[in-house]
């Protein structure tokens, strides 16, 4: 069975682009330079004043907390690239309000003669009505007054209207366009709580809107989705809206809502022909994979891995921060686990007591964190109280999607804290447990956390 030594743990390089973070210059008493902001009216005054004069806010959003800064002060933009010690080869998303606003970010061809709108904008058009404010940006053809470095240089630029009435409050108080990456550290876990934020980037001059304090008025679940946004580009030569990176608006809604399900149809006949659009995915991890096999018929598969740099390259039509290594838990090595490819009860048995047989660190080889799916790993022997497995939760013991979705991020944050006892987590591979179009987001963060390193168990 299992075993086999793959590559070594995931770390995401750093590119040498990079620029290091405002020096500290005074410190709290546990070395904390950030400063934690109430969900008050004066808390959110606060925020949008610094929004406002190009300092930089941590905010919750329904998806994860956002790193934001002035869209329109390049040095506020550049501050965001500095304090993640992300690539200014990444594009930002720029956060907005409402579609309106989204319109002074971004345009559309123009529209032909006698013709209220171009079929681009239709699309940005019906794409809005039916998804904002939720969890979908949209990249399209940058506005000239968009500094470069928001749009890394390529000309376009994502907007997104959150829902979450927080960062609906903030954005609407500050009044100018925010840039807003996920406020982890590059390449490590998003996050999901302001505590996460804290602990990836405390140690900087930012400021963070605590979406866990439920002591005032905008007392509303933060990160409810827990996976980032969707995000889609409008091509209006090829006429396509392409998916750059999946999430919670799954490629059959975009469907439906480009088949005209649910948008209000203004424009007229321009609505009828962007039936005729297609959705179409990229940059999936499913092309990541590159399967070798180990050689003599072992069951651990290395998958090719991409450097970072090389996807880095593919600027232009692919989501530039689509990497292979993302999402990565500190000094843990992670791997995806094919647990019931099996079909009989049976042949689970026989696995089950194979695996009980080595024990978790012979069969999978060390001690390790679990991090299961509707129990599927717990049924192959890789469950609670197994020798070997020192933490055991379950992202969705009904196997519920979207209750995955919303524990991922903060059960990968929680596995760091167990790396004394164990290097390895071994996380359920969702797709193989469950088929659904509303996996693919879920699947996806999984596949990259373990940087497409996968332990068949057979
Ligand atoms: O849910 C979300 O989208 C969160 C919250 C804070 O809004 N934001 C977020 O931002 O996840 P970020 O920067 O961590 O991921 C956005 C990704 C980029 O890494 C890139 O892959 C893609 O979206 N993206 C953004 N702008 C783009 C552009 N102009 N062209 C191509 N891809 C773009
Ligand atoms: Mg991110």
């Amino acid at each position: 069975m299992v075993l086999g030594t793959p590559t070594g743990p995931a770390t995401a390089t750093t590119p040498s682009t990079l620029q290091s973070c405002t020096p500290i210059t005074s410190k709290s008493a546990n070395g904390m330079r950030a400063k934690l902001l109430p969900p008050t009216v004066a808390g959110v005054d606060e925020a949008s004043e610094r929004l406002r004069s190009g300092k930089l806010l941590a905010f919750p959003t329904e998806t994860v907390y956002g790193l934001g800064a002035n869209a329109l002060i390049e040095s506020a933009v550049v501050s965001i690239f500095a304090c993640k010690g992300r690539p200014m080869t990444d594009p930002l998303i720029i956060h907005i309000p409402d579609a309106a606003s989204a319109l002074d970010c971004v345009e559309f061809a123009s529209a032909a003669a006698g013709e209220g709108m171009s079929e681009g904008r239709a699309v940005f058009e019906r794409l809005t009505e039916v998804f904002w404010p939720g969890a979908l940006t949209i990249v399209a053809k940058a506005k000239k007054h968009i500094p470069s470095k928001v749009s890394a240089g390529t000309g376009f630029v994502g907007v997104r209207c959150p829902s979450h009435p927080l960062a609906q409050r903030i954005l609407a108080a500050c009044g100018v366009p925010v840039a807003a990456p996920s406020a982890n550290r590059f390449g490590h876990v998003s996050p999901t709580k302001a505590a996460h934020v804290m602990k990836d980037l405390g140690m900087s001059d930012i400021a963070v809107m605590n979406g866990e304090d439920k002591r005032e008025l905008f007392a509303v679940p933060t990160c409810e989705i827990g996976i980032e946004s969707t995000v889609v580009k409008i091509n209006d030569e090829t006429r396509e809206v392409i998916v750059l990176r999946r999430g919670a608006i799954t490629q059959r809604e975009l469907e439906e809502a480009m088949r005209g399900l649910g948008g209000r149809g203004r424009g007229g006949e321009v609505f009828e022909r962007i039936v005729e659009w297609k959705v179409v995915i990229v940059n999936t991890h499913e092309e990541m994979k590159g399967g070798e096999e180990d050689g003599d018929g072992r069951v651990v598969k290395k998958r090719r891995k991409i450097e970072n740099a090389e996807v880095v390259k593919g600027e232009g039509h692919v989501a530039p921060g689509q990497l292979l290594t993302h999402y990565a838990p500190d000094g843990m090595d992670c791997f995806l686990v094919r647990p019931n490819k099996l079909k009989t009860n049976n042949e689970l048995d026989r696995l089950k007591h194979k695996v009980q047989e080595l024990g978790v660190e012979g069969a999978t080889g060390g001690a390790c964190v679990v991090i299961d799916f509707n129990g599927a790993l717990a049924g192959c022997g890789l469950g609670e109280g197994c020798r070997g497995v020192v933490g055991y939760k379950d992202l969705s013991k009904k196997g519920i999607v979207k209750e995955a979705a919303k524990n991922l991020f903060a059960f990968l944050r929680w596995s760091e804290e167990l790396r004394g006892e164990a290097g390895r987590v071994l996380i359920a591979d969702i797709a193989v447990v469950k088929d659904s179009d509303e996996v693919a987001g879920v699947s996806d963060r999984c596949f990259r956390s373990a940087s497409g390193k996968v332990i068949e168990l057979k």
